[in-house]
């Protein structure tokens, strides 16, 4: 049986992660997680990005390298995202990391194809911020993907902060705006900035990389019990790091631990955050660093999206709840686990099946070509623009010259938007600036009531309804 496609055009999105990844398909035109071949669990969706190779330079995967990886340590390979270069993974073998992933990415594309019960030839593959597309990472990724790798004909690169803003906007309805993500995952933390326009999503800006994430918690975790437990460093096994990683769990839902018999050892949530809010704290400075480089304030954004599994600790979204209040941007809204409108967007998830939708929209029902339905002018400059239904945006954001207005702080930051729909037989444009939606105005009547209007042109003056400032156009229908 096969998707309403040919298997040819069946795309599958991977988003590989430090600690884990995700995978997705499309059917009926709906994104749905791919779960592993050997999931017996029903919310074990996620692929453990581990390694075994043994001996004879076999590679082993995910499940499997965890159970290898219990009896020889020394092969086992974790959290190596951070290293991928071109190169071999063990000093005494001679697997490269292409074939590494390569391996690993085979296992995702066999239980996204049994999965979806037909081929999958083609793949959005999610990457950093931080990746370029020619950099050394990038190409290893997508050698390993490729036809000589995992088998994969078409692959395209998406960068996992824009497949996180569209699977957002999925789920809300062409929300539009700036969303600044924050991923926390489990090896670095990354801040970027996305600007929805129509149908694209511009990467503003990133202040990517930064080492802090899970695997770092879980460490401090680890020396705590070690110290208390008066066991050497070098001592430390893969089952007390496992233990140190399901406590850090635990204590994003409970203030302390449950007694377990046999075990001396304990932390309370408090003592948790006390090991882990300065690096916290470097977080929030990396939002900061990224914001001042775009020249843009936390009240500028629209929405905080928090991604990454390292998000579940909760004094991660008070300290960034408290930065907001302290910067006075109440009206920038932070989007956990749940969207305005009460959609579930899980921060393991949303990248892989955000680059599904992507894929869908681009590769499989691509959107109308937007129609035009007037020209706006600028009254200082006399260029002409297409209105178009959809989201028209117009400001500095979209390039500092676009669109000369006059400097107004009244007009946040001399940036707005037009988003115009057709109803059946009215258009409806509805304003919106930076910070919030001004109404709606319905038909062309409605619009010349409010505002100085001429049949064929308007003029647009600053009001309650719109902080416009002095911003003046022609718009011709
Ligand atoms: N309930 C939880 N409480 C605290 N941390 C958690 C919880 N669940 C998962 N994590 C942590 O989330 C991290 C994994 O998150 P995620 O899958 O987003 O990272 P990743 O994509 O593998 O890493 P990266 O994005 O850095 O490449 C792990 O370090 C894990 O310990
Ligand atoms: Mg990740």
């Amino acid at each position: 049986m096969g998707n309403r496609q040919g298997s040819m055009d069946n795309w599958m999105s991977i988003d590989f992660g430090t600690s884990s990844s995700a995978v997705a398909i499309i059917r009926n035109e709906t994104p749905e997680l791919a779960p592993p071949l050997d999931s017996d669990a029903v919310d074990s969706k996620l692929f453990s990005s581990v390694a075994y190779v043994d001996k004879h330079e076999n590679i082993w995967t995910c499940r499997q390298a965890e159970l290898m990886g219990r009896q020889d340590p020394s092969r086992f390979l974790r959290e190596f995202k951070l290293d991928i270069r071109d190169g071999r993974v063990l000093f005494d073998s001679e697997v490269t990391y292409v074939q590494l992933v390569a391996e690993i990415l085979k296992t995702m594309k066999e239980a996204a194809e049994r999965f979806l019960n037909d081929s999958i030839e083609n793949l959005v593959l999610t990457v950093p911020a931080t990746y370029y597309d020619d950099d050394e990472k990038t190409i290893v990724m997508k050698q390993a993907a490729g036809e000589c790798g995992a088998g994969f004909k078409r692959i395209e690169i998406l960068k996992e902060a824009q497949a996180a803003a569209v699977y957002y906007d999925y789920l809300e309805g062409q929300s539009g705006g700036r969303t600044l993500v924050y991923d926390l995952g489990g090896g670095t933390f990354d801040a970027v900035i996305v600007e929805h326009l129509e149908t694209e999503y511009r990467l503003v800006g990133h202040h990517a990389g930064l080492e802090v994430g899970g695997k770092f918690f879980t460490e401090k975790i680890l020396l705590d019990y070690l110290v208390k437990a008066g066991i050497g460093r070098r001592q430390a096994t893969n089952d007390h790091r496992q233990r140190c990683e399901e406590i850090k769990r635990q204590l994003s839902y409970r203030e302390t631990l449950p007694p377990i018999t046999g075990e001396s050892y304990t932390l309370t949530r408090s003592e948790f955050e006390h090991l882990i809010s300065s690096d916290l704290d470097k977080t929030l400075e990396s939002c900061g660093t990224l914001l001042r480089q775009t020249e843009l304030q936390w009240s500028d954004l629209n929405r905080v999206l928090l991604i990454g599994g390292s998000c579940r600790i909760p004094l991660v979204r008070q300290k960034i709840e408290g930065r907001l209040h302290g910067m006075n941007a109440e009206n920038t809204h932070i989007v956990w686990q749940c969207t305005e409108n009460k959609k579930t967007i899980d921060p393991q998830s949303a990248v892989a099946l955000g680059a599904a939708v992507y894929a869908m929209r681009k590769f499989i029902i691509p959107p109308p070509e937007p129609v035009t339905i007037g020209v706006l002018r600028n009254s200082f400059t006399g260029e002409l623009y297409a209105l178009k239904e959809g989201e028209n945006v117009f400001g500095r954001s979209t390039n500092d010259a676009d669109f000369a207005f006059p400097k107004d702080e009244r007009m946040s930051r001399r940036h707005f938007s037009i988003e115009v729909t057709f109803n059946g037989s009215t258009y409806e444009y509805r304003l919106t600036d930076l910070r919030s939606s001004h109404g709606t105005i319905v038909d062309n009547m409605a619009l010349s009531h409010q505002y100085t209007f001429a049949p064929t042109s308007a003029v647009l003056k600053g009001g309650e309804k719109i902080s416009a400032g002095t911003t003046k156009f022609d718009f011709t229908i």
